[in-house]
């Protein structure tokens, strides 16, 4: 069917409206029944917050504040839709930065009352773990059998998570999770030590390509109890039985180090002063020895999370594996997690790249089981920065 007629099909379907501002990002997509994505609009907030090195809460709620009437505007226009089109406004409930939370919360409630549409609240997580699923039903793939072990992994998160569905409820069990940074927040802090530009992720991803991933042998110390705090022994057992403990603060004071002993220092400093715009400019900034280090930084990152991913999965009896989040975009990720799993003969599944970060068509393609399951939220809804994924074990 072409790619026409499937949108005409869409709109004569169950239409939302997904609104997501968490972070940096301000984003809205209209998605059809869960499945059919009709437009996604994101507006980065990356350029403000580079010169800082990271995310400024202020500026990114005066930034949502600015971006929110025309990103919404943009993606009813490129559904081609009118506001009276649609059957329901969700949007993202947390987690995240409070006060740009509360920017897209405050608009959707406002649409809601004003439109007399049912609002529907999305938890952030659960929306990486539909990006997934929304790849897969619009790319006409089967559904993943389950439960699917879910790894949600970027700059704020690195968790595992158990999905089920029954009926059609969606059910969510954190089983592994970090005790310290998160992996993209590694990369994001690793590449600004060495002096590349926020977010450094996509930019660790790029250098790495030229540099050897065993040059540098990083080690991943024994997760000690008293670093996972805030849980119960039983849970402390199983997550240690299961290992699923992620810990990645370690390995960032490694790379310190080995900047340190062996005089990094002033090539970092050129890259600092210069500022690369593209990676084809920060690979002329970057000696042999920077490239092999931010490639055994990559290689071993990847590691960890494929290692501890995979034994959780047997663990937990996962019928699938489906990855999600920023760092789901990185590209040997992806390549080590495809060629394990095939080994494996154990399914996984990735989002796009565009579906792999913060968007809003995730947290529309997440709000449709509970708009079916009449799961609304009251017209007070506010913001919760701390909201967590199911019960932890
Ligand atoms: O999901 P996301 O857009 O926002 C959060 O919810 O945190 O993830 C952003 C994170 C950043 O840490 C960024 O550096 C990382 O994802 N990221 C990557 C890549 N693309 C984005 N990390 C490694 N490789 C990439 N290609
Ligand atoms: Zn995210």
């Amino acid at each position: 069917m072409s790619a026409a007629l499937q949108k005409q099909q869409a709109l004569g379907q169950s239409l939302i409206l997904g609104i997501e501002s968490s972070c940096d990002e301000t984003a809205a997509a209209v998605v059809a029944e869960g499945r059919h994505q009709l437009s996604s609009i994101i507006a980065s907030q990356i350029a403000t917050h580079q010169p800082f090195g990271g995310v400024v809460p202020e500026l990114a709620s005066r930034e949502h504040l600015r971006n929110i009437v025309p990103v919404v505007r943009a993606a009813l226009a490129e559904a081609g839709i009118s506001l009276k089109d649609l059957d329901a406004i969700a949007v993202t409930e947390g987690p995240g930065l409070a006060g740009a939370l509360l920017v897209g919360i405050t608009y959707a409630r406002t649409l809601a009352f004003a439109l007399n549409k049912p609002l529907i609240a999305v938890n952030h997580l659960e929306g990486h773990i539909h990006a997934v699923l929304l790849q897969q039903t619009g790319s006409g793939n089967e559904p993943l059998p389950l439960p699917a072990l879910a790894l949600v992994v970027s700059g704020g998160h690195t968790h595992l998570y158990l999905a089920r569905q029954r009926e059609k409820t969606w059910h969510y069990r954190n089983v592994g999770r970090t005790v310290d940074d998160a992996a993209g927040e590694a990369f994001d802090k690793v590449a600004k030590l060495l002096g590349l530009p926020y977010p450094g992720g996509p930019w660790m991803d790029a250098l790495a390509k030229h540099g050897n991933p065993t040059a540098v042998p990083f080690a991943f110390a024994q997760i000690k109890p008293k670093a996972h705090r805030g849980q119960g022994p039983e849970g402390w057992q199983q997550a240690l039985a299961a290992d699923t403990l992620f810990s990645f603060s370690g390995i960032k004071t490694a790379v310190l180090r080995y900047v340190e002993t062996h005089g990094l220092k002033p090539s970092i400093e050129r890259r600092r002063a210069t500022r690369p715009h593209t990676p084809a400019d920060a690979l002329s900034l970057c000696d042999q020895e920077t490239l092999d280090l931010i490639a055994s930084f990559q290689h071993a990152v990847v590691e960890n999370l494929k290692r501890r991913t995979f034994a959780s999965a047997e663990y937990y009896g996962a019928a699938s594996l489906l990855i999600s989040g920023g760092v789901a975009a990185n590209s040997e990720l992806r390549k080590a997690f495809t060629a394990e799993a095939k080994e494996r003969g154990i399914p996984v599944a990735f989002p796009s790249l565009a579906l792999a970060t913060d968007n809003a068509a995730m947290i529309a393609a997440a709000a449709w089981p509970k708009f079916l399951a009449h799961e609304f939220a009251p017209t007070d809804l506010s913001a919760q920065p701390t909201l967590k994924l199911g019960a932890a074990v």
